[in-house]
């Protein structure tokens, strides 16, 4: 048995029980101390996930024995604080996007190169069992070659039910920025990398009015950004993708994911869990077919850090990377560019397609 890789979480808040909850399941990770700027937040985790140390930032960056550094601040602090963990000399995974700036996620980048660290960035939800069975199909050529993906994530925007919708209506907000990154990096893990986008970008309404029914009824929040992306782009491959994110339609019947190949069409899940169901439809039927998942779906929030650990032990690739991370940054901002602008942009980060998983995987394991 090796030995467990220890991590460290900065960042304590909505969505820290998630990783907590799941880590704990994964055999390589031991999650030993968490961090807040707000003290009371990590005290409280600790005690409520059997965290052994709750700690300041600069005391958890200091312990020596903390090989990961696990970033779930807000995304305006994403960079800065993957920075921090990188000069303290430990591998850096963060929730998304990977920053705010193509400007400084590169620097991550840069940084953990030249110090021989890894760095990663949320979403890890296509490694679940939906997204990996559609990887298998893919690879085992059920749908022939994939020639087309359709993805859409349209809704009217948080403010009905978030008690603090603001930020959602600011420049790096918006349904692109918050909610591409599923829907982008499940494409680049199935159909490979993008090369060239366009768009066309729209802010239907000047100002938002919150309706949850309990906080700030009534308020109005003014927009300054984007709240409807419509993006076309082409894979390195060949294939054709097509991309609506939005927060101004109150209702329509468009599927999340779809990928349409020579031979067969396949319905990917929602990108935003780790679960199916995933369906392919072949000429001449009448109906989609449900095809049995060859992957867990029993997994969650906290997997692409289990899956980097294996790989620092390995000295293998892990699939969650900075360059994937960094990638799908660099093709939300160019939707946004490519509108503003008026063409089409080539887009010059590019990333592998992520290994897919092996199938048949223990529970709690990341063996290749
Ligand atoms: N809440 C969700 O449902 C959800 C889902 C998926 C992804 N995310 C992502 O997870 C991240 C965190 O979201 P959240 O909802 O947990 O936010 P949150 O505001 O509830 O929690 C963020 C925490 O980070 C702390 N923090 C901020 N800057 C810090 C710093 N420099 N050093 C130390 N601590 C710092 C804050 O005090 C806060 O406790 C975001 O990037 C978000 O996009 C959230």
């Amino acid at each position: 048995m090796r030995d467990r890789v220890r991590v460290g979480v900065i960042g304590c808040g909505n969505i820290s029980p998630q990783y907590f909850k799941w880590m704990a399941t994964f055999r390589d990770l031991d999650v030993v101390a968490c961090a807040d700027l707000d003290g009371d937040k990590a005290r409280a985790r600790a005690v409520e996930f059997g965290v052994p140390r709750a700690c300041s930032v600069d005391d958890l960056l200091a312990d020596a024995a903390i090989e990961i550094v696990l970033n779930l601040t807000v995304p305006a602090a994403h960079a800065a604080v993957n920075l921090q963990i990188l000069q303290a000399g430990k591998h850096a995974y963060t929730e998304k996007p990977f920053a705010v700036e193509r400007a400084d996620g590169q620097q991550v980048l840069e940084l953990a190169a030249a110090k021989g660290l890894l760095t990663g960035g949320a979403p890890d939800t296509f490694l679940g069992g939906g997204i990996q069975t559609c990887r298998k199909l893919i690879d085992d050529g059920a749908i022939g070659q994939p020639i087309a993906a359709t993805a859409f994530m349209m809704g009217h925007g948080p403010e009905g039910w978030h008690p603090n919708p603001d930020f959602y209506y600011q420049k790096g907000g918006g349904p692109m920025f918050d909610m591409g990154p599923y829907y982008l990096t499940a494409l680049v893990a199935l159909m490979g990398p993008v090369r060239r986008v366009t768009g066309c970008t729209g802010t239907s309404f000047a100002e938002r009015t919150i309706t949850n029914p309990k906080l700030r009824t009534g308020e109005k929040i003014p927009v300054h950004t984007p709240t409807h992306i419509a993006g076309v782009f082409d894979f390195a491959s060949g294939a054709v993708g097509t991309i609506i994110t939005s927060f101004d339609v109150w209702a329509h019947s468009c599927p999340r994911i779809e990928i349409h190949g020579t031979e067969a069409s396949l319905s990917v899940p929602d990108p935003n869990t780790f679960r199916g169901p995933v369906r392919l439809r072949r000429p001449g039927d009448s109906d989609w077919t449900e095809v049995p998942l060859t992957h867990s779906e029993e997994v969650g929030r906290g997997m692409a850090v289990a899956d980097m650990a294996v790989a620092l032990r390995q000295g293998r690739p892990h699939r969650a990377s900075g360059g994937l991370a960094f990638h799908v940054l660099d093709l939300m901002h160019a939707f946004h560019e490519a509108s503003a602008q008026g063409q089409h942009l080539e887009i010059r980060s590019g990333v592998e397609r992520p290994a897919a998983l092996p199938v048949g995987l223990e529970p709690g394991t990341l063996d290749d």
